[in-house]
């Protein structure tokens, strides 16, 4: 459960090896008055891959639990066990962090049926049954924030990326309608909209206008948490310049997006 000022005391990680899951966790140590106490990180071949993380996140914080699992989103059937493991093993979890997500090739997955089908089975479906599972595990606490992790390419679906794009609208339009579901519950469902973020996913491609960093996004969910905000945007001005782009007639968003 949160302490008495609100501080996180501990977090489960879905795509605990995402760049901006690990920046966060570790703004989430180093932010002042910090009592995370447990870290569960979820991924595919966890043991074998984020031992390193892990280390890095014990000498930050000596004394730290930091368990690894193993977690693949797309075998949603495996999911309801992990959050009865993790459950029974640590008790309340104050934050479940929803940090997994697939880009694809767009030259591939705007051709093949299988490719786009298995980015939207990744971020749409994987995302809703974790999302399903938490806001069932954290009702039954009381208590607690899922953060789920949107992207401005869901807020204008361009043709370019648009099975990427399709994914990110359906999580976003998931997640706020369970936030909405939950109001009052005690339970708080945060949607953060990332623009162009240098990680893993986008590593070799260039820079987009108001290109961030995990840092950058690390920081804005942290406060996000200490705010209670519904939705984040990172940089801020994205909010108005995706609020102006959901304007444009479709010829002028064809026209832009080549
Ligand atoms: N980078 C951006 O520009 C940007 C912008 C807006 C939103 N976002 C969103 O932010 C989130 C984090 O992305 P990131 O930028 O931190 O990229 P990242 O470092 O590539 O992290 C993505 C993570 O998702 C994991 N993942 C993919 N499929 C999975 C599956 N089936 N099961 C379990 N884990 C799986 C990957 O694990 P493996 O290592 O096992 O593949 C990887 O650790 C994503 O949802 C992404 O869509 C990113």
């Amino acid at each position: 459960m949160r302490d008495a000022l609100g501080a996180v005391q501990s977090a489960l990680v879905l795509g605990g090896g995402s760049d901006i899951a690990r920046a966060t966790v570790r703004r989430l140590l180093t932010d002042g008055g910090s009592r995370l106490g447990t870290v569960v990180l979820a991924a595919r071949h966890a043991e074998s891959r984020l031992d390193a993380l892990a280390g890095e996140l014990r000498a930050i914080r000596p004394g730290l639990v930091v368990e690894l699992v193993e977690f693949d989103a797309d075998d949603v059937e495996s999911h309801a066990a992990l959050f009865d493991e993790v459950a029974a093993r640590h008790g309340d979890i104050d934050l479940v962090l929803v940090a997994f997500g697939v880009l694809g090739d767009p030259a591939v997955t705007r051709e093949q049926t299988g490719e786009a089908l298995a980015v939207l089975h990744t971020n749409v479906l994987g995302s809703a049954s974790v999302l399903m599972l938490a806001a069932q595990l954290l009702a039954g606490q009381g208590h607690g924030d899922i953060v789920w992790l949107s992207s401005v390419a869901g807020q204008r679906v361009r043709r370019s990326n648009f099975p990427y794009g399709a994914s990110k609208a359906g999580g976003d339009g998931f997640a706020e309608g369970l936030a909405d579901h939950l109001h009052g519950t005690g339970v708080h469902v945060m949607v953060v909209r990332p623009g162009f973020v240098r990680t893993k996913m986008t590593a070799g491609l260039p820079d987009q206008p108001m290109t961030t960093t995990p840092d950058a996004v690390a920081d804005a969910i942290v406060h996000g948490l200490r705010t209670r905000a519904d939705t984040v945007w990172v940089p801020p001005a994205l909010r108005w310049v995706f609020a102006g782009l959901k304007l444009l007639p479709r010829p002028v968003w064809r026209r832009i997006d080549r």
